[in-house]
């Protein structure tokens, strides 16, 4: 090394490469000024997800089912979100688009399939076929490993408080209007039970089904609330209409 080099004056660049502080402070400006850009405009904007035709908050006989299926763990064998990819799609069916979870507290996308992802599940088997496969899975796919749920169909179901759950979702911005909070638990009768009318339930939530779900039309159990969540999976959104086809443009331009 010669004098004038050990001399030279550190100037610009080679003043951050000798200064690990100043290294380290400089990198933390420029990285944080790439956080701000990422994440300041989620605070000026009210929703990240677009939002798609035909979806609706689930009926309270729907969240009821959806609250069993959450307590009873059904998540550790199952996912709800169909990737992007040519072998999901050809499986389990159009693959999953944001807005289809965007009511769903907590959502279920998971990543553990020791069973099958149930995004789609809805209308692809009859009530009977699924009431038949929680009590007994084998008797209807010989090598499943899935446990049996028989229990459901003798439970009668809790629904007193049903209108809380509706009270706390739209706290955290599920759309239920004072009417359907109200009508909480006759929207659950009036799903579930054949005898009584469902009034305007199928106003408020379009496209909810309405009838007997576990084959026994004297009682409303746990079955029927969870078999009524399983039949409505994937089925609110028609991927395949002209509107949902114009959002999942802008979904693959970004
Ligand atoms: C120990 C893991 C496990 C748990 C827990 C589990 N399942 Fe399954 N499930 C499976 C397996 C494996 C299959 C595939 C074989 C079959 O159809 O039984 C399956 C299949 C299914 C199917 C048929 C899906 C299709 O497309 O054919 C439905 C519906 C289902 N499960 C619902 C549930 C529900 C609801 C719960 C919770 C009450 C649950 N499962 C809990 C393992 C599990």
């Amino acid at each position: 090394m010669s004098d004038t080099q050990v001399q030279e004056k550190v100037t610009g660049h080679k003043r951050f490469e000798r200064n690990v502080t100043l290294l380290g402070a400089a990198a933390l400006v420029t990285v944080a000024i790439g956080g701000i850009v990422e994440i300041a405009p989620l605070f000026w904007i009210d929703n990240t997800i677009e939002p798609v035709e035909g979806m609706r908050p689930y009926t309270p006989l729907e969240q009821a089912g959806r609250d069993i299926y959450v307590r009873e763990g059904c998540y550790a064998c199952h996912s709800q979100m169909i990737r992007p990819f040519r072998d999901e799609v050809e499986r389990y069916g159009h693959y999953s688009l944001a807005a289809e979870s965007m009511y769903d507290h907590p959502f279920q996308w998971g990543s553990k399939r020791t069973g099958p992802d149930l995004a789609r599940v809805g209308g692809r088997y009859s009530d009977g076929w699924h009431v038949q496969h929680l009590i007994d899975p084998q008797s209807v796919v010989p090598e499943s490993v899935m446990p049996t749920y028989g229990f459901l169909a003798d439970a009668p179901l809790e629904f007193e408080h049903i209108a809380d759950n509706l009270v706390a979702l739209s706290y955290v911005g599920v759309p239920y209007t004072q009417t359907d909070i109200e009508q909480a638990r006759q929207d659950v009768i009036g799903q579930a039970d054949p005898d009584t009318a469902p009034g305007d339930l199928v106003e408020r939530y379009p496209g909810a089904q309405v009838r007997d779900f576990d084959g026994d039309p004297d009682r409303i159990t746990e079955m029927d609330a969870l078999v009524a969540y399983l039949q409505v999976l994937g089925t609110m959104v028609d991927v395949n209409s002209a509107a949902a086809q114009e959002v999942l443009a802008e979904e693959s331009g970004r």
